[in-house]
């Protein structure tokens, strides 16, 4: 029998999870390649947290929004168990949507679940949805320590 996930996101979260990327996407420091990205995070304990990219003079250490908005969810946790969140908003003003990057995916695929729910959202409110799992299949993740030799 299949298993039925459930990743439903309701329509008012995936609209407070936009407002707050949207709000992020405005703190965001991009001097360099002049491209904001805003990220809002849902936690398994209903907090949203936020990320904005954070561009560096040395450019190879800059972090993405989304990596910045995870980190803020491992600060803000409150439980002994490790943080995960169920759904994530990337907010630009690109009229091409912005996917993660290929280090953001795999950072993602730490903390989020594979049926967990990923969307690109720009200023003309277009959109593009994901699962972890489409977003990285057969992602290398803490279950792949278990049991190491
Ligand atoms: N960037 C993100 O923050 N997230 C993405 O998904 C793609 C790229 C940032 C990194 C850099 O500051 C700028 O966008 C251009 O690559």
């Amino acid at each position: 029998m299949n298993e039925t996930i459930n990743n439903t996101v309701e329509p008012n979260t995936w609209l407070k999870l936009t407002e707050k990327a949207k709000h992020a996407y405005h703190k965001a420091y991009a001097p360099y390649s002049d491209f904001r990205v805003g990220a809002a995070a849902l936690t398994s304990a209903n907090k949203i947290v936020q990320g904005c990219n954070v561009e560096n003079a040395s450019y190879g250490l800059t972090v993405c929004a989304e990596r910045n908005c995870i980190a803020q969810g491992v600060i803000g946790n409150e439980s002994v168990d490790t943080v995960e969140f169920s759904a994530m908003v990337i907010y630009t003003e690109q009229e091409k949507l912005t996917p993660p990057c290929g280090a953001c995916r795999q950072v993602i695929s730490e903390f989020f679940p594979k049926e967990a729910l990923v969307m690109a959202v720009n200023h003309l409110n277009q959109q593009q949805q994901w699962t972890v799992g489409q977003l990285l299949p057969d992602a290398f993740t803490p279950y792949d320590l278990i049991n190491k030799t």
